[in-house]
Formats: C-alpha cells, structure tokens, sequence
C-alpha cells in the first residue's frame, strides 16, 4: 500500500522535510516514485524519527539503484556498502568536512547518498547543502554557455591519496590511502538532470582538479570563482540532526559539508551511497514503463 507523503519546503534553494512514511518498511512502487519526484524536485530531503537498521537502509536505498561500495572507505562487516561515518570525542578531523559531491571522482559517479543519524552531539554537527541548480542559474547567460562547453577533470587523487591531504586518516574513520595512481575521470561541467533536464553546475572543491584543457592559472581562476559562487547563502539549507533522521541528497545537483563544531563529543552517523544503474538496465526500465 502506498504511504501518503507531507512535504514541507525547508528552505528557498532547496530541501524539503517528509512525513508520513516509515522507511524501516517495504515501500510500494507508488511511494518509492514519490519519493525519488521529491528527491529530484527539491534535490535533499529529509526524514525524522526513523529506526533503521542496517540491512533496512540499504533495502530503501536499493530502491534507488545499485550501492556503492567505497574504494577508500572500510564499510561494515558483511555489509559493504554501509558507512560508518564515525567522529568520537578524541576526533579533531571529521569526515566531509568541507564542500563536495560525493563520489564525483569516479568514472560513474553517484546519483544519491542517505545519512541516518544514530548519536548526535549535544550541540552542533548539522549538515550543509547548496543547491547546484541555483548555483548555475544565477550566473549570466554568457558564462553559462562557455560553462555548458567545457569538462573538468576530477580525482580522488587530494582527499584519498598518500600524497593529499587526507584529514581523515588521522581520525577513527577506517580511511584507506589510495596506493598509487588513484584516477582521473572527465564530466561535464555543467549537468543537465536526467530526470528533470534542470542544469546545474558539477565541480566541487574536494574531488575537481582543473578544467580540461586549461592552463592550470587559468584554471584555478575560474574554479576559484565558482567555488566562491557556489557556495553563496541564499542556494543553500542547513539540516539540524536528531537521532532517527535521515537526509537522502541529490549528487548530481547538491554539494554538502558536515560541519565540525562540536569538539569532544561523539557523532555516528551511517551512509549508503547510490549509484546511477548501469546503462542497459536504464533503458530496460524505461522501456517498462512505456509499455
Ligand atoms: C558526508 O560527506 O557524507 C558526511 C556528511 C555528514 O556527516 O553530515
């Protein structure tokens, strides 16, 4: 039977809060589809007072697509895809801690990722998205055209590598150093939205390294320009955790940041990350649903 969605906009740019379904059960096609339209329409949404466990997070967030399973992050035992996103009180660093898409640095990257916060600190520890869309929306017809010409090149290379400057590693999170060459894989800078064709920006400070075929100064000039832009207040929300919330986010349109602001306490949270289906199984889908 299908849960009938409240949806309540949390801010201007983006977000939106959803009541009126436990994600801990098997969900109808009906509401999963309601669901990913909100997803896709206010590209983070956010869920209150759930109790997940993990085999529950990634049946709902199977519905989506295929789970990642990270190539530097340990996932849990006998459950691969499941993310410990751990910060305890001796922490100094914490796990995305600064502006990013995730999984941007693969050749495929992720369409969605669902955090689910299991201890929460006293104070602080909220969630910082900015909404790509907007982001592209605000700039001049005339940058948005060069922009809609150009690829960028992005790697895991800084935050995962021996040679980055990966703070995880010093931190309780199982953060493995990519041995080596990590990758680098091209996108274009400008997305349009499979589902809703809207155009938003897609590079990020964490995982982009300069725009193809560039100069790096000139490069790093407009990277720095729209990584300032990107992040400008009025495109984005911030998510107040509580235990048994759930924010699942749009990567192809969202950058998010988890703030650091609550020195000697313990924050866990639990990720699974989706990937986009693979290219065959699309169009199968598709095909479904026309005939
Ligand atoms: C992440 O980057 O996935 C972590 C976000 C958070 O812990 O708030």
């Amino acid at each position: 039977m299908s849960q009938a969605l409240n949806i309540r906009r949390v801010a201007g740019a983006l977000g939106a809060e959803i009541s009126g379904v436990d994600l801990s059960r098997p969900l109808s096609d009906d509401t999963v589809a309601g669901i990913r339209r909100a997803l896709v329409e206010h590209q983070v949404i956010f869920f209150r007072d759930q109790d997940l466990t993990p085999a529950q997070q990634t049946a709902f967030g199977a519905r989506f697509g295929p789970l990642n399973v990270h190539p530097f992050v340990q996932g849990m035992a006998g459950q691969p895809e499941v993310m410990e996103i751990i910060k305890e009180p001796s922490d100094r660093v914490n796990f995305g801690g600064g502006w990013h898409s995730d999984m941007s640095f693969l050749e495929r990257p992720s369409i969605g990722s669902i955090l689910y916060a299991i201890e929460i600190p006293e104070f602080g520890g909220d969630t910082l998205f900015a909404s790509q869309a907007a982001a592209f929306e605000a700039l001049s017809p005339g940058l948005q055209k060069t922009l809609e010409g150009l690829n960028a090149v992005h790697s895991a290379s800084r935050e995962y590598s021996s040679q980055g400057h990966s703070a995880q590693k010093r931190g309780s999170m199982q953060v493995a150093e990519a041995d080596g060459y990590v990758g680098e894989f091209v996108h274009p800078m400008v997305l349009v939205h499979p589902e809703t064709g809207r155009k938003a920006l897609y590079v990020n400070p964490a995982f982009t390294l300069r725009i193809e075929g560039w100069k790096t100064r000139e490069s790093k000039a407009l990277l720095d320009f729209l990584f300032e832009h990107s992040r400008y207040e009025a495109f984005t929300c911030r998510f107040q955790w509580r235990e048994g919330s759930v924010a699942f986010w749009d990567n192809r349109s969202v950058w998010h940041f988890a703030l650091n602001d609550y020195p000697g306490q313990r924050r866990h949270m639990r990720r699974v990350t989706v990937d986009p289906w693979p290219v065959g199984a699309v169009a199968a889908k598709t095909d479904e649903a026309v005939a």
